[in-house]
């Protein structure tokens, strides 16, 4: 039942308020600033014992894990960073008993990740799972974990999963965090920026017929360039990914602190980019990115916290706390993937060769 959308997807983009109201409900903690996390299975002594943090998962899932590890990081201070698990299962990766790894996965049923569990496992090590299916393979398989209760996602692509589980990470973070050196003013302005994502996420679904139009503009382009710079970077990949999947138009993600490096090589007026620039202390690094492409005739779309003057367009979307922002910045992109693939008269819910979960090697 699409309850009066015409996809899944519109539908699953538009649930996103009331997702991450759900994987909120029940798990602050006011008193200690902190969240619990029930099916974690990892006590205080075990979670201050940890030296590093991998997180494994695959295309979508994958990219909530690299936003989950830098939030750990800049939480918990723990060194932490993801990894497709497609990747790391064929390498023969060092496993080190100091190192929690987190398998991520909506399905829980991807076989990439869930070998990459059986295979850390058999070596001895902590594995949690951040999955979205109750009792699917990888929870089951997993030490333990946070169930991130997006609810039934049917449409091929993730958007309201990966939503939350942006949010099941910023949740772990705050948790190893509080159980080592964040203090408890930091806590509480983690809590406060939460508790507004649900209300801000509806500020941003307002927009809608704004970014309809402007993905009307942008379904004619052949390819397009994605950058964002550190907490960005991931949010310009996860919406790079959106856009090809569901409209086939060529799209790449690059980190904007890297296109002096190549990239620039690439701009033109036929090329437009689409630029991460949160209001944060990088902000002016951002800009001057966005002045190096219209310096070259670049079409720019902005997704910021204020207008930004080099772009042609910019997507206002409200402001967070610094470490929460990617939560946000993306969504605004799902609808403008969404309606560009509305305008190419595309299959939004089941794009050609893709399949909700890859249960195959
Ligand atoms: O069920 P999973 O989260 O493990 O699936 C992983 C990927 O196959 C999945 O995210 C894929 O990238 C989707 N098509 C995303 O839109």
């Amino acid at each position: 039942d699409m309850g009066g959308h015409d996809t899944y997807m519109h539908k699953e983009i538009h649930e996103q308020a009331d997702a991450v109201d759900r994987v909120l409900r029940g798990r602050i903690d006011d008193r200690f600033s902190t969240v619990h996390l029930g099916g974690l299975n990892l006590d205080a002594r075990e979670a201050r014992r940890i030296r590093r943090v991998k997180i494994l998962g695959c295309g979508t899932s994958y990219h909530a894990g690299m936003i989950g590890a830098q939030m750990i990081e800049e939480l918990a201070r723990i060194p932490a960073d993801a990894e497709p698990a497609s990747e790391f299962r064929y390498r023969n990766a060092v496993v080190d008993p100091d190192t929690l790894y987190i398998a991520v996965s909506q399905s829980g049923e991807t076989y990439d990740v869930l070998a990459a569990v059986q295979e850390l496992k058999r070596k001895g090590a902590r594995v949690l799972g951040v999955v979205n299916v109750v009792g699917s393979a990888i929870a089951r398989e997993a030490d333990g974990g946070i169930y991130v209760h997006a609810g039934p996602e049917v449409c091929v692509v993730s958007t309201k999963c990966f939503t939350n589980t942006t949010v099941a990470f910023a949740l772990l973070a705050l948790h190893l965090g509080r159980t080592r050196d964040l203090s408890v003013r930091d806590g509480k302005r983690i809590i406060e920026g939460l508790r507004k994502l649900p209300a801000q996420i509806s500020e941003i679904l307002k927009q809608e017929e704004l970014v309809r139009e402007l993905a009307e503009e942008y379904a004619e382009s052949r390819s397009m360039l994605f950058i964002g710079r550190v907490r960005g970077y991931p949010v310009a990949r996860e919406a790079s990914l959106k856009l090809k999947e569901i409209t086939y138009i060529h799209a790449e993600a690059y980190p904007a602190s890297e296109l002096k490096h190549g990239p620039l090589a690439l701009i033109e007026p036929a090329l437009p980019t689409v630029a991460i620039v949160p209001d944060d202390d990088l902000l002016e690094k951002n800009r001057a990115a966005l002045e190096e492409i219209k310096a070259r005739s670049g079409k720019i779309l902005a997704v910021a916290h204020q207008e930004q003057e080099k772009a042609d367009r910019t997507i206002v979307v409200p402001k967070n706390e610094d470490e929460l922002d990617p939560i946000l910045m993306g969504i605004p992109l799902q609808l403008l993937a969404y309606h560009a693939a509305k305008v190419l008269g595309r299959d939004i819910d089941k794009p050609r060769n893709l399949a909700k979960s890859v249960t195959v090697e």
